[in-house]
């Protein structure tokens, strides 16, 4: 028998991680003008499940929702930054834990003036090997939309493995949408 994973220490005291040009944090209400910058640019929040933020009172409820879900262990939310300068740039985590099965789910965003540049492919690599080498996970997981070229090169670029598709898989702007899922193993 294998037994589930006890995952409590990750929520005593939220992980930071640390890659060649990013530190990944834990979220604060501080970062609200920063989550605002991206969560407000229709071209960052059209293949997402939140609604475009048309206030900063909705980054601010955003980032309240992740530190609650952070406080229910049931979401793991990260801010991205830039080690040299400590810019925020984006925001990434885990979500859907299922520690019956050694599984968790993974999501990310960044604001737009850092695309291109290779900032999340460097973080989805440091949350897979955060997710196998301390978490003990045996599968991480995302989905993205169908036309979320980008996402999906990201995956692609970390090793995941494109499983099919997900008919009606999300209910984004009162639409059902297909999604792609992809997934990554620990054969260790
Ligand atoms: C998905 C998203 C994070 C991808 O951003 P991205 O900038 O394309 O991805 P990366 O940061 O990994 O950068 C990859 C690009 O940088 C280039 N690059 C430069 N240096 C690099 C490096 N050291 N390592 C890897 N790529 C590098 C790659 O060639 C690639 O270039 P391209 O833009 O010509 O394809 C971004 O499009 C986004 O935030 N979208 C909106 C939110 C969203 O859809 N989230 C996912 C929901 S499923």
């Amino acid at each position: 028998m294998i037994a589930p994973l006890d995952l409590s220490r990750f929520f005593e005291v939220h992980p930071v991680l640390e890659t060649e040009r990013l530190i990944l944090r834990p979220i604060t209400i501080a970062d609200a003008e920063d989550v605002f910058e991206y969560g407000s640019d229709p071209e960052v929040t059209k293949y997402v499940v939140f609604l475009r933020h048309s206030s900063i009172e909705d980054s601010i409820k955003w980032l309240e929702k992740a530190s609650d879900e952070f406080a229910k262990n049931a979401q793991m939310t990260f801010a991205i930054t830039l080690k040299e300068e400590g810019k925020f740039i984006g925001s990434c985590g885990f979500h859907h834990f299922s520690p019956e099965h050694h599984r968790v789910e993974m999501g990310y965003v960044l604001n737009r003036k850092f695309w291109g540049m290779g900032f999340m492919t460097e973080t989805v690599r440091e949350l897979i090997r955060f997710a196998f080498d301390e978490m003990s996970m045996h599968r991480v997981q995302a989905t993205c939309d169908l036309e979320n070229v980008r996402s999906a090169q990201v995956m692609e670029r970390c090793g995941m493995t494109l499983e099919g598709t997900l008919l009606d898989h999300e209910l984004r702007r009162g639409k059902f949408v297909a999604t792609k899922v992809y997934a990554i193993l620990n054969r260790n």
